[in-house]
């Protein structure tokens, strides 16, 4: 079978670091470019990691810079969770910037697309400042991307907020762009990230199994602070997850719109699982996840990498 083509945009970040080498290292996707997209910390220094994480995978994918800053609202970041670096606990070699394209991410993934032979797989794992730039800049690459498998939202409460999430929360507008965008749509958001988690037991097995375990094991010691012993989400895995064993996932196709103007709520994902407003279904929501098949895909990915 031929792998997929995918394009991966991220800001890592912890989490995207972990997702970005089982997707880089996995038989089945073929990672053709990398885009890059303030988030968890500013654009330079998610770059700055994300070629640092390239000449660690030792993989050749270009990578892009794209958005500075979110479309509207001023920039948040999570450099709480993922350390000022944004990747905070490994000693990393210096990048080799060679893989780091002229071109701006929105460019670069126009490019890909276009040229494509078969139909493109979006996969941000991170807010959809880019991926919102893409569709209005270039509407014309709608007809070569299959879907898009995003890492954002929930259908209950937030992690940002009470109610939004931070990949949403981060640009709701380029979210409500997205979503309303009539492209397949596949939401991986915080139903199924705070089932997916990763305790000290399974840590210490990374650590032991190989280069990218011990990697990671690090960046855990540091994530989120304290969280170490009660269970690492890892939210950005999911998206991967989802493009490679969907049957781990329980889904509901239905109405997802994104909440701009509430005072309190603005970057909530408003999911209509009992089809109160009467609309199309425009996204496949992740609502349950195996726990446990789950765990045992993941630290068996990992033993994929170098
Ligand atoms: C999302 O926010 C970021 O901090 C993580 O990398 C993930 O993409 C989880 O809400
Ligand atoms: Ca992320």
């Amino acid at each position: 079978m031929n792998k997929r083509p995918i394009i991966i945009d991220t800001d890592p970040g912890i989490d995207d670091a972990v997702a970005l080498g089982i997707a880089l290292y996995s038989e089945d996707l073929d990672v053709r470019l990398i885009t890059t997209v303030n988030g968890n910390v500013n654009l330079e220094k998610v770059t700055y990691n994300m070629l640092r994480l390239m000449k660690f995978f030792n993989k050749q994918t270009p990578v892009a810079k794209g958005a500075g800053t979110p479309l509207i609202v001023e920039p948040v970041d999570a450099s709480d969770i993922h350390g000022e670096t944004g990747m905070d606990g490994y000693e990393f070699e210096e990048p080799d910037n060679s893989l780091l394209l002229d071109e701006h991410a929105v460019t670069a993934m126009r490019r890909e697309i276009i040229e494509s032979k078969e139909p493109v797989t979006l996969v941000p794992i991170g807010p959809l400042t880019n991926i919102a730039l893409l569709l209005r800049t270039y509407p014309e690459v709608t007809k070569n991307i299959e879907e898009i498998v995003l890492m954002g939202g929930s259908t209950s409460r937030g992690n940002s907020s009470v109610m939004a999430e931070f990949n949403i929360y981060a640009d709701p507008e380029a979210a409500k762009i997205v979503f309303s965008s009539g492209i397949p749509l596949v939401m991986a958001g915080l139903d199924v990230g705070w089932k997916a988690l990763v305790y000290p037991e399974d840590s210490e097995i990374l650590r032991d199994m190989n280069k990218t375990g011990n990697m990671i094991y690090h960046l855990f010691k540091k994530y989120r602070g304290g969280s170490f012993n009660h269970g690492l989400k890892m939210y950005d895995s999911c998206a991967i997850a989802y493009l490679l064993k969907p049957d781990l996932f329980e889904t509901a196709h239905t109405f997802v719109d994104v909440e701009l103007t509430g005072e309190l709520t603005k970057g909530t994902t408003v999911v209509d699982l009992k089809g109160k407003m009467n609309k199309e279904p425009n996204v496949n929501v992740c609502i349950d996840i195996d726990p446990v098949a789950f765990k045992k895909w993941f630290i068996e990915s990992i033993r994929k990498c170098n």
